[in-house]
């Protein structure tokens, strides 16, 4: 990925606006929340989307989480319920992030749920986070910002060791106050604790007025093989191939002759920008298979490979 010119802005009207101007334009702002640092992108664009994937060096596509101005506005995006409603009145804002349907007219890029028919919303409560969120009048998805498999950011001078030269600006809100990230709690079948966080279990429990199971008695829609069956096509899907069969579609990468391509010109970050989408368009299609272009397991690449794998798996 190309080296940017990382902003550090300050939390005054002006950082605000530029913080807003940038995720507007597709690009990445690191923004303080009461829990970590998160790292921001527009949520309805797939290309700034993919980019969160790209600076974090993440090999995986796992499901993010969608920061929202109040829970009014969260309401656009899933599928409400009494026990939502609940929880939202005694957390929200704050540390507290809820599982529940995706409506399927929500307008999300399919990145940031990794095709799952559920979606994480959470209204934090750091009051520039706040103020960002009313800003840009969108929605945020933002994991912690720290690069894979290192420690989230709780100032902004972690986020800028880890991820300077790849991201667009880091709002400074000084310290996160909380220090862990949210609690998130799956409304989508029975109350679960998927992640312990900064609301207490005991907290939650009190005012559902019920226990909380745990992701292993419940479903955790984010364990591995529910991403797998759901994102597995309907046709067979055949990797590595230059040379597709009789009956079989090709998805391609750079140049070459084929139905659709996730990247003319070898993009990687234009590849997982267009994966889910490509995927589900050739499979409407109902073809007797879906072979795919190689794809280079560098970078984005990883994440994309780690994705078809899946897709082409045995079921
Ligand atoms: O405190 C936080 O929640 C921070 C700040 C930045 O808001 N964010 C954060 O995001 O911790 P991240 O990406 O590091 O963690 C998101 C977690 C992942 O473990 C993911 O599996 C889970 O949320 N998640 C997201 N969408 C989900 C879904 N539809 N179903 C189940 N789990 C989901
Ligand atoms: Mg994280």
């Amino acid at each position: 990925m190309n080296t940017v010119r990382t902003e550090l802005l300050g939390d005054d009207l002006a950082g605000l606006s530029r913080a807003a101007e940038i995720l507007s334009a597709g690009g990445l702002v690191a923004m303080p929340t009461e829990t970590v640092y998160g790292l921001a992108a527009d949520a309805r664009n797939d290309m700034a989307v993919a980019r969160i994937f790209a600076a974090k060096g993440r090999p995986r596509f796992n499901p993010l989480i969608v920061h929202l101005a109040d829970a009014e506005t969260a309401q656009r995006y899933v599928v409400w319920s009494d026990m939502a409603q609940k929880l939202a009145d005694a957390f929200w804002p704050g540390p507290l992030t809820l599982v529940l349907p995706l409506k399927p007219d929500a307008g999300l890029s399919p990145l940031v749920t990794a095709g799952l028919p559920s979606l994480a919303v959470r209204v934090p409560a750091h009051p520039l986070a706040r103020s960002l969120l009313q800003r840009f009048g969108g929605p945020v998805a933002a994991p912690s910002a720290n690069p894979s498999g290192r420690i989230s950011p709780t100032k902004a001078r972690h986020v800028l060791d880890g991820l300077s030269g790849k991201i667009e600006a880091v709002l400074n809100g000084g310290a996160c106050p909380v220090g862990v990230e949210s609690t998130i709690v799956g409304l989508t079948a029975e109350p679960t604790l998927l992640r312990p966080g900064g609301v207490a279990g005991e907290q939650i429990e009190a005012v559902l007025g019920q226990p909380l199971a745990s992701p292993a008695q419940g479903a955790p829609i984010s364990a591995p093989g529910q991403l797998n069956s759901h994102y597995a096509p309907g046709a067979k899907v055949r990797l590595n191939v230059t040379a597709p069969r009789d009956g079989e579609i090709l998805l391609g990468f750079g140049a070459v002759d084929c139905a659709l391509n996730l990247s003319a010109t070898g993009d990687l970050t234009e590849a997982a920008a267009n994966l889910f989408g490509h995927l589900h368009a050739l499979d409407a299609l109902d073809p007797d298979g879906i072979a795919i272009s190689p794809i280079p397991d560098t970078g984005l690449g990883r994440a994309i490979n780690d994705r078809l794998r899946r897709a082409a798996a045995p079921r």
